[in-house]
């Protein structure tokens, strides 16, 4: 039998409570510590679960020499408690929340760490390893709707917090190849931040993937306005597919001799995304199979959507690598160009 994975949470807010109730109810977890700079929100997390609350992250890693650490705190702090947990002796593994970070340099180190301390590094894509998008990139591989050129991708939000679910749907879609240039324009209408960064208003790119396929993005007020939360149209020479948004069943096929849409079947989950790839985290952490949703997966949608943002403030098409390590919307608006 193998033992329960002692865990410690950071970051008590939505996302926290409810990761904290997950870990808490799987046995493949010990959840024993969880911190908050809110009082409150550690407090409520930890009567639902019986963990022990805390203010302080260091204090909370010296009292329980955690194995694992879950960071669900906003998006200006995952780099900085990533890179001190990798660093902390008892971490043997690390599950963070999206986005990764908030410039390229961070999240770069966060994964150079973990490397070097071997440690897996998973960042919450959950939506990768849902059924839909696990049929839709079956499909696709199948030749279902023939030879796949162009995907269309929409999200309501800014780019970072939910423009990084879009781009890592489209990465796992085109089957994770890696992207060649990227091309980008934002605007940002008022001083709107969230999560602890300034935010943009309205994204559009497109990115080339090394196959040819290219894929475009709209996001914010720059999306169609009628479209779902997370809207992803896959053309192919023969047929179309149609992820439609999060209500449940969401996936149709087109027939392009036909014009005839169906729905695809795809079961119901039985369970939250968020809950398998804690699982998929266990054995990972158990037995070393490379989880879905690793860092270095992560790294790469996180340098496109910082290409995005570096295309706009250069207005050129880009080339990754990308050499620019800063979060290039910072930039824009102190320089005065947004
Ligand atoms: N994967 C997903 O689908 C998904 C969905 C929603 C949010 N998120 C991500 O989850 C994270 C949290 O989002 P949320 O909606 O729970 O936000 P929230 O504001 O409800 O919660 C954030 C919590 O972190 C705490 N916090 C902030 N800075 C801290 C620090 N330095 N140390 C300790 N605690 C700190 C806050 O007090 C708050 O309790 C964000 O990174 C967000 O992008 C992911």
């Amino acid at each position: 039998m193998t033992t329960s994975i002692k865990t410690v949470l950071v970051g008590c807010g939505k996302m926290g409570l409810m990761q904290a109730k997950i870990i808490a109810s799987l046995p493949e977890f010990k959840l024993t510590g969880v911190c908050d700079i809110n009082p409150t929100n550690a407090e409520a997390a930890a009567a639902a679960t019986g963990a022990k609350p805390h203010d302080d992250f260091n204090a909370m890693l010296a009292e329980h020499r955690p194995d694992a650490v879950a960071i669900c705190t906003a998006n200006d702090t995952h780099a900085a408690y990533t890179i001190a947990a990798a660093q902390f002796p008892s971490v043997r593994g690390i599950y963070c929340e999206k986005p990764m970070a908030t410039n390229l340099g961070d999240a770069r180190a966060m994964v150079a760490v973990c490397r070097e301390k071997k440690i897996p590094l998973v960042i919450n894509h959950q939506r990768r390893i849902g059924p839909d998008l696990t049929e839709a990139r079956r499909l696709i591989q199948a030749g279902a709707i023939g030879a796949v050129s162009f995907v269309r991708c929409q999200c309501a939000g800014d780019l970072l917090s939910d423009g990084t679910h879009l781009v890592d749907s489209l990465l796992y879609l085109a089957g994770d190849q890696p992207v060649t240039w990227v091309f980008g324009q934002i605007h940002r209408v008022g001083n709107e931040r969230r999560f602890g960064h300034v935010i943009e208003t309205g994204g559009f790119a497109v990115v080339e993937f090394a196959s040819g396929w290219r894929g475009e993005l709209l996001t914010g007020d720059i999306r169609d306005p009628n479209s779902a939360y997370h809207d992803l149209q896959i053309f192919g020479t023969t047929g179309r597919l149609w992820r439609k948004g999060d209500q449940w069943p969401n996936l149709d096929i087109q027939d392009a001799a036909s014009g005839v849409w169906r729905a695809v079947p795809i079961p119901n989950p039985t369970e939250s995304g968020i809950a398998v790839a804690y699982r998929l985290f266990a054995d990972t952490m158990q037995h070393g199979t490379a989880h879905p949703m690793n860092g270095d997966i992560a790294l790469q949608g996180f340098e496109v959507l910082m290409a995005i943002y570096e295309s706009a403030r250069l207005h050129r098409k880009l080339t990754l690598p990308l050499p620019q390590d800063r979060f290039p919307l910072e930039l824009m608006i102190k320089a005065g160009q947004l």
